[in-house]
């Protein structure tokens, strides 16, 4: 066989590959400029921050941060513009977890830190893993950063409440969301309306829990404890974008939400042993917060029957 019968197939690849490389990696590094849309995210300090520790903990092995045409769920489409303040971009090319490109907004403040500290609080069964180990102001500044991504995305488009919106929302509300007669009202549209998947108890498990993959929310967790009325209302009314929750702001009437607002309030939140301030995770201070707290669960009785059982923040061993 002679040797020259290769040269030609030989080079004829070695030309494709370079036309590929060619075309996929430099071509583009100089033509593709896109403006920045009004989408751009400039970061603040804070959420610079986060976002450092975002990479640092390795959360892009497991998000990303687009949302495709064929992906639904996962909300309103990304575009280049949005990102042209990122570097490194963290886009990520993994969904072990589900997409992050529009979570800023999609739940309060308080739904994310419990989340960080232990997702299985939140999302039964979940295989993030707990970040109960970052600091104070880490946890802060990774929450900063999670609520920033796409924010502006969800505004625009209608999926979450504008601030200002809130203020005006609150200035109308007619109903007193702390008497009785309210959480009265409320219990019985609850039972009409959500108990299907939420439970008559709120405990996330009614007979369509068992059908639909992100489960109902439980509202025993403890962490609701820290929703304040507005939080609830927007809640409600928009229901949780990506999730089978509806939108009940188009279907109930406003005074029809407040009610449930006052019945959700009074349901009784899981084992009293989570720290008021879980913000502080200092292990000193959490065996100190235990003590006292198992202490006043022995003097109490349970106001229902609760049947799941989470584990506090950080008791979980294991990392
Ligand atoms: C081993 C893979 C893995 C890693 C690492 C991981 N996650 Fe997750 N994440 C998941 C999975 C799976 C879910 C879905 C279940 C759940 O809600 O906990 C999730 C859910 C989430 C959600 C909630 C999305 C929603 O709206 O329901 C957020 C926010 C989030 N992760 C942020 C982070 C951050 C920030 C980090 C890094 C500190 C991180 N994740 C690291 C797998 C991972
Ligand atoms: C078709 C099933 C379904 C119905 C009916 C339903 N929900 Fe939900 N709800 C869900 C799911 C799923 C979630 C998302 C849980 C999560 O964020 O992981 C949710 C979340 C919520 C949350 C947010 C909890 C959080 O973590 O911030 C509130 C509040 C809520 N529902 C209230 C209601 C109320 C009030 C009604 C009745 C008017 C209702 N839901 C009816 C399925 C439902």
């Amino acid at each position: 066989m002679n040797n020259k019968n290769y040269l030609l197939p030989g080079l004829v690849i070695i030309f494709s590959f370079g036309m590929i490389i060619f075309s996929t990696v430099l071509l583009p590094n100089f033509i593709f400029k896109p403006m920045p849309s009004e989408f751009a995210v400039v970061y603040t300090p804070l959420e610079a921050r986060g976002r450092k520790i975002y990479l640092r903990e390795g959360c892009v092995n497991c998000h990303s941060q687009f949302s495709r045409p064929q992906d639904r769920d996962f909300g309103p489409l990304v575009m280049a513009g949005d990102y042209v303040y990122e570097t490194p971009n963290l886009l990520g090319t993994i969904r072990t977890g589900p997409d992050l490109a529009n979570e800023g907004g999609k739940h309060p403040d308080a739904w994310h830190k419990a989340h960080f500290i232990n997702p299985r609080t939140v999302t039964p069964g979940s295989i993030m893993p707990p970040y109960s180990y970052l600091k104070d102001d880490e946890m802060k500044a990774l929450v900063a950063y999670v609520q920033s991504l796409g924010k502006k995305r969800l505004v625009k488009y209608h999926r979450i409440y504008h601030p200002d919106e809130l203020e005006k929302v609150l200035e109308k509300r007619k109903v007193n969301v702390d008497s009785s007669a309210a959480a009265n009202a409320g219990r019985g549209i609850f039972q009409q309306n959500c108990a299907t998947c939420h439970g008559t108890h709120g405990l996330g498990n009614g007979p369509n829990a068992i059908a639909i993959s992100k489960k109902p929310a439980n509202f025993s967790r403890p962490f609701f404890k820290d929703y304040d009325d507005v939080t609830w209302f927007w809640r409600v009314s928009e229901g949780v974008p990506g999730t089978r929750m509806p939108q009940w702001g188009k279907l109930l009437t406003e005074e029809q939400r407040w009610y449930l607002v006052a019945f959700l309030k009074t349901l009784p939140r899981e084992n009293e042993v989570y720290p008021k301030d879980y913000e502080s995770l200092d292990p000193e201070k959490w065996n100190e917060v235990q003590a006292t707290s198992s202490k006043d669960l022995n003097s109490q009785k349970p106001a229902m029957i609760i049947e799941t059982k989470g584990s506090p923040p950080g008791a979980g061993g294991g990392h």
